[in-house]
């Protein structure tokens, strides 16, 4: 049975991780609106990836005895001065998720809910990945500058990036090895 302090935290990031994805979601469309394709496909993943997050802690919240329950969303900003603004907010936004998840497992600790701190291992490590690869994209704008040629050249291959579909069974929602709750 999940303690009511963890699912008050889980449920939390159930919500904070859906604000994640419209967060995303609305870079994506200020990227499309600037004819950055590349940039807007990479988003849109993210926001995929996001809502994945949230159905893994919300399943959780649910098989533990818990109850997930979802809130308003408040609405992400729409509008960025150039493409190395929206990535550093999308790098800081991702130091507030990890903060939060570092959070949660210091109260599984505190706890001593140690399936909540096996569960939240996944996040901690993915969270090294989602910070790492926000503070790429930062690091080649700064070092693109104000150079097209450069900037169409990111576009090309931030554009290659795909939903990984395994990462559905991951959240329960089908795909290879589906589970999770109903
Ligand atoms: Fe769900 Fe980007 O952290």
């Amino acid at each position: 049975m999940l303690k009511k302090r963890l699912e008050k935290a889980i449920n939390d990031q159930v919500n904070f991780e859906i604000y994640s994805s419209y967060l995303y979601l609305s870079m994506s469309s200020w990227f499309t609106s600037k004819n950055l394709v590349g940039f807007a496909t990479w988003m849109r993943v993210q926001a995929q990836e996001e809502l994945i997050h949230a159905m893994k802690f919300f399943n959780y919240v649910n098989e533990r005895g818990g109850r997930a329950i979802l809130t308003q969303i408040k609405g992400p900003d729409t509008e960025w001065k150039s493409p190395l603004e929206a990535f550093e907010d999308a790098y800081k936004h991702e130091l507030v998720v990890s903060s939060k998840i570092c959070n949660i497992a210091d109260i599984a600790l505190e706890e001593k809910e140690h399936m909540t701190h096996n569960m939240i291992q996944w996040f901690i490590n993915e969270q090294v990945e989602e910070e790492a690869s926000a503070k790429g994209v930062v690091d080649k704008l700064k070092l693109i500058k104000d150079n097209p040629g450069g900037l169409f050249m990111l576009d090309t291959e931030l554009g290659q990036r795909v939903f990984n579909s395994a990462l559905l069974a991951v959240a329960g929602l089908g795909g290879p090895g589906a589970g999770g709750a109903p």
